[in-house]
């Protein structure tokens, strides 16, 4: 077929038709101009199937010599910005076959056989995704390490841990960070699972029922690394699943949408941090913006975009699960909406995760070999806030406790005692030893070194706890899993 003759079909798609399509309508079924991002994925593919082609005595050899050169000039095209994208041939996949048969002739034309569109883009996307998670666990280790190089520096620096947003015990912010990093642990543990079942082949499932050409299916796993870790080929078993079904790109986002969660929880500490009325931390400029009209403003911008941005990738989850639920089997052309939420939920979190791992980690100095820039730490302010809410009144229970009162008696002894500090307006371990006695006599002097808030960080040494020395080994064990 010429591409004089494939543009005719474009306007008709064959014999059957008997008037062509509208622009409007072309317009609304095209694809190419968010699809052809797929241009690697869709080649790769296509050379795989075209090899285990030739390889089952398919096609001939010279017709797979000639895809593959065709293919190789057609890579460079795109890669140069060369290519012509052309609305009238609707999606990447024809797009690239249409200007393979104009270059190579019949063995372009042969490239289809035992493929149909439906396994090719489904094979697509996964290829597609699978480059795109590991380079968002590979950026999940960067926003990783600078959450653990920030909290080593900061394991003694004490600020309020709040529950209910009230001033609950303190905590060392290096353990308060160090949180953030168990999230985003657990993040890319998803997004490897999610990997495993993104990495299989619905190539090979043609339209819907498979196909009467002796294909291996294997074969073209094999070759496009879809293959498990013992390296045993990952297939698609059922055709009309293989085609169909987008759960793949659903849990991926659905795993995206939770990462993007717990940067906006991230986000939203910042930002209260940053504000006058904590006062903990500053951000480097270059993540803020100040306002047209009052001059004082330095406003965290960047957090709150990516607060608000966890809206827009939590939507595109909705909007996946939504497109798949009313589908029958097997391929329906409402898949073709998968793409744009997938591609700006990738965009989005990749842009997010490179953005954070910068403001809190700062910028490499080529000239120290350092990072400079992250997050600047305010402990005398953290540790006024931490001194305001009676934080360690859970350490006074505890040690009558150590006495021998029962816990709830302890309780209901100190909430007595703090609301006499409430009415002198002092710290807990600013009463007098005489008025703490007149609550229980069994408190002693040494009373004290569990009322100060290094004294209570301190005592919370179990395994996971915010001490110091807790702190410490959690760091050790994170610097050894991220390298
Ligand atoms: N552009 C289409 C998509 O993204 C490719 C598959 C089209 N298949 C079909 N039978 N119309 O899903």
């Amino acid at each position: 077929m010429s591409q004089n003759q494939f543009d005719q079909k474009s306007q008709a798609w064959s014999a059957l038709f008997s008037e062509p399509m509208s622009d409007l309508v072309k317009r609304y079924t095209a694809s190419v101009f968010f699809d052809k991002r797929l241009w690697q994925a869709d080649i790769a593919g296509s050379l795989a199937h075209a090899q285990m082609l030739g390889a089952q005595a398919i096609i001939c050899a010279e017709d797979l010599a000639s895809i593959e050169k065709g293919m190789a000039q057609i890579s460079a095209e795109i890669a140069s910005g060369a290519f012509e994208w052309k609305l009238d041939l609707e999606d990447v996949h024809l797009n690239i076959e249409a200007r393979l048969t104009q270059l190579v002739g019949d063995a372009g034309k042969r490239l289809h056989t035992g493929r149909s569109r439906n396994d090719q883009v489904a094979t697509d996307v996964r290829l597609w995704l699978r480059g795109e998670i590991d380079l968002i666990v590979e950026l999940l280790v960067e926003l990783q390490r600078a959450l653990v190089a920030t909290a080593e520096q900061h394991i003694d620096v004490i600020l309020p841990g709040f529950t209910h947003l009230q001033v609950a015990q303190p905590v060392s912010f290096g353990h308060h960070l160090l949180a953030y990093v168990e999230m985003f642990a657990r993040d890319a543990e998803r997004l490897s699972d999610v990997r495993r079942r993104t990495n299989r082949l619905p190539l090979g499932a043609a339209a819907l029922a498979g196909t009467s050409y002796p294909l291996d299916r294997e074969l073209v796993a094999v070759k496009l690394g879809m293959v498990d870790e013992q390296g045993r080929p990952c297939v698609c078993q059922n055709s009309l699943d293989a085609v169909s079904d987008r759960d793949f790109a659903i849990e991926f986002s659905a795993a995206a949408a939770l990462c993007m969660v717990h940067i906006s929880r991230f986000s939203e500490e910042l930002i209260l941090w940053m504000s006058q009325s904590f006062g903990f931390i500053q951000i480097a400029d270059r993540f803020t913006t100040g306002s047209s009209i009052m001059p004082q403003k330095k406003n965290p911008d960047v957090p709150e975009l990516a607060r608000g941005k966890t809206g827009r990738v939590v939507g595109h989850l909705m909007g996946l699960l939504t497109l798949m639920k009313g589908q029958p089997l097997a391929y329906n052309k409402d898949n073709q909406e998968d793409k744009e939420p997938l591609f700006d939920t990738v965009d989005t979190l990749k842009d997010t995760l490179r953005i954070f791992a910068e403001m809190v980690g700062g910028q490499l100095n080529p000239a120290t070999g350092k990072k400079e820039g992250g997050i600047t730490v305010k402990p005398e302010a953290m540790e006024r806030a931490a001194l305001k809410g009676y934080a360690t009144a859970t350490d006074l229970a505890d040690y009558l406790v150590k006495k021998g009162l029962p816990f709830r008696d302890a309780h209901e002894t100190v909430a007595h005692a703090v609301k006499a500090a409430i009415t002198h307006n002092v710290d807990l371990s600013e009463l007098p030893l005489a008025v703490l006695q007149e609550f229980n006599p069994k408190i002693e002097k040494d009373v004290y070194q569990h009322l100060s808030l290094r004294g209570s960080l301190n005592a919370r040494d179990t395994l996971g706890g915010t001490a110091p020395s807790q702190v410490r080994a959690q760091i050790a064990r994170h610097q050894a899993r991220l390298g």
